[in-house]
């Protein structure tokens, strides 16, 4: 919609709107008891049933409920059984209320699922042998679980073939259930307003205005994960990898102010996608931005062409060798840039001369567009982490003195040069050009690492197991997700290598 603001105000209000709508915004009060499937549970004033029942430890199937969502009861997959109601209610929008004794699985909440299940394959081809979301298919689950196994459809299916949304989106409209969720997404969160249904009864799909595509909506990517079906299927990924072979591994996002949590899908030591990991409670952690996910690709480096050597002086050296030149060169400072894990930086800290040589680097700005999803401005996410053990930031021009005046003699520094900005690149290219002696660990190498004395290889965060520490003081742990070649190690070990060289070192 032209003029609407793409940030997370659109969301709050529909969903304020809606929440309003079924009373459950403003509940407020003692807390209901109620009786799910005979046990006794006391929930938060305005608690949902479906998620009242969730904490229960009944799982109540859904499809178009989502919790980032505006709730809208569309897929009617919800439905349960409340004594003293003549008829079923959606749990996604009726509110838990105290005394309410809810069947999960009576007949009649059982059947109404299978009728619903019933409907949805009507139109559904039963492609799911080449289609992207076998394994993660919400509909495949839920008929297994709950379909009736039969179907009374003689007529032919409805077809559709499939279409491009540009160029990072597919869209197989046969698939679609209509659950709206990618429309919602676009209305609510993206506010970008692609997506919208057209026609009525069986004639109905989910459709672009006006042929748009989705090519200038920064938060694409995410229709994809919502889609509980393989109707929105990612060009990037598509037909790249059955999901059961995918090992999902626990990690953050490097791209991202927030360095929020995400999950890096990993098989044959390759990284096949990176998805978001939600937090509870946290939807703005539902989401990431398509910068961000399709960057996994940086870290996909070929291991017959990636350096797997340390050099010294252009020549191949061990890292003893490299160790001694740099304590041979003199007093030392440390560089560190500020989307490091905290683990590597402390450890590399430990060959400044002074505590007060160690200074913390990185200019990255992301504009932020989505408040609601960004709320740092600073790029540079681990800052606070590296702040809290000792390293300065905003002092380069300081280093640069230091260097120059030859109090400073050496300099080790961490760099990615994805996360400096053009005058901070040129600040710390002044002090590797000053320094007499410079050691550079780039996990990708690049210019500084062609300019250093002496580089060593080092483990992109993918390949290590570290930690850091948010804006907002929250701690994130990312895990080690695939194996560096031979000769690549992480920075941990790079560090604990040279200290352990220059303590054996003949003074
Ligand atoms: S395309 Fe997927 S998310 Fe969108 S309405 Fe259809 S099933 Fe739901
Ligand atoms: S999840 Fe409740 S109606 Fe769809």
């Amino acid at each position: 919609m032209p003029g609407q603001s793409p940030d997370m105000e659109s969301y709050r209000v529909a969903r304020t709107r809606a929440m309003a709508h079924i009373g459950a915004s403003d509940a407020k009060g003692p807390m209901p008891n109620l009786k799910i499937n005979n046990i006794e549970i006391a929930v938060e004033p305005g608690t949902l049933l479906l998620d009242a029942c969730a904490r229960a430890g009944f799982d109540i199937p859904h499809y178009c409920s989502h919790p980032a969502l505006s709730p809208v009861a569309t897929c009617r997959m919800c439905m349960v059984e409340i004594k003293g109601q003549p008829k079923l209610a959606t749990s996604c929008t009726t509110m838990a209320m105290d005394g309410q004794e809810v069947l999960t699985h009576s007949p009649a909440a059982v059947d109404a699922r299978a009728g619903v299940m019933e409907f949805l394959l009507m139109n559904h081809p039963l492609d799911c042998p080449i289609c992207d979301q076998a394994g993660e298919c919400l509909l495949q689950d839920y008929s297994y679980k709950y379909g009736s196994g039969d179907s009374r459809m003689v007529e032919p299916k409805r077809r559709y073939r499939y279409e491009d949304l540009g160029a990072k989106i597919v869209i197989d409209k046969n698939r679609c259930i209509h659950c709206t969720r990618c429309i919602r997404f676009t209305q609510e969160v993206s506010g970008t307003f692609e997506l919208t249904v057209a026609n009525r009864g069986a004639e109905l799909e989910v459709t672009t205005y006006a042929g748009r595509t989705m090519d200038d909506n920064p938060l694409a990517g995410n229709v994809v994960d919502l889609c509980p079906v393989g109707a929105l299927t990612s060009r990037d990924f598509r037909f790249n990898k059955r999901v059961w072979y995918l090992k999902p591994v626990p990690t953050i996002s490097r791209h991202s102010a927030m360095a929020n949590p995400i999950w890096a899908d990993v098989d044959q030591n390759r990284v096949w996608r990176f998805r978001p990991r939600p937090l509870e409670g946290r939807t703005a952690t539902c989401f990431m931005f398509d910068h961000e996910r399709y960057r996994y690709h940086r870290y996909d480096l070929d291991p017959t062409t990636r350096p797997a050597r340390s050099l010294l002086r252009g020549a191949e050296a061990s890292g003893e060798q490299v160790a001694e030149a740099l304590r041979e060169a003199g007093p030392a400072a440390v560089v560190a840039q500020g989307t490091f894990g905290c683990d590597a930086v402390q450890r590399l800290a430990g060959l400044a001369a002074a505590p007060d040589l160690c200074f913390g680097s990185g200019e990255c700005l992301y504009p932020i567009r989505f408040p609601a999803l960004q709320p740092s401005a600073d790029g540079i996410f681990n800052r606070r982490g590296l702040a809290e053990r000792g390293y300065r930031f905003g002092a380069l021009e300081e280093l640069l003195e230091r260097v120059r005046s030859g109090e400073v003699r050496a300099v080790v520094m961490l760099h990615d040069a994805e996360f400096s900005s053009e005058g901070e690149t040129r600040i710390l290219r002044d002090i590797l050009e000053a320094a007499r002696f410079s050691l550079v660990l780039e996990p990708i190498p690049g210019a500084f690492s062609e300019m250093a004395t002496a580089r060593l290889p080092v483990a992109t965060y993918l390949e290590e197991t570290d930690f850091i520490v948010t804006h907002e003081g929250e701690l994130r742990c990312y895990k080690k997700a695939l194996d560096p070649p031979k000769g690549v190690k992480p920075i941990v070990e790079w560090a604990r290598d040279l200290q352990k060289a220059s303590r054996t070192s003949p003074v």
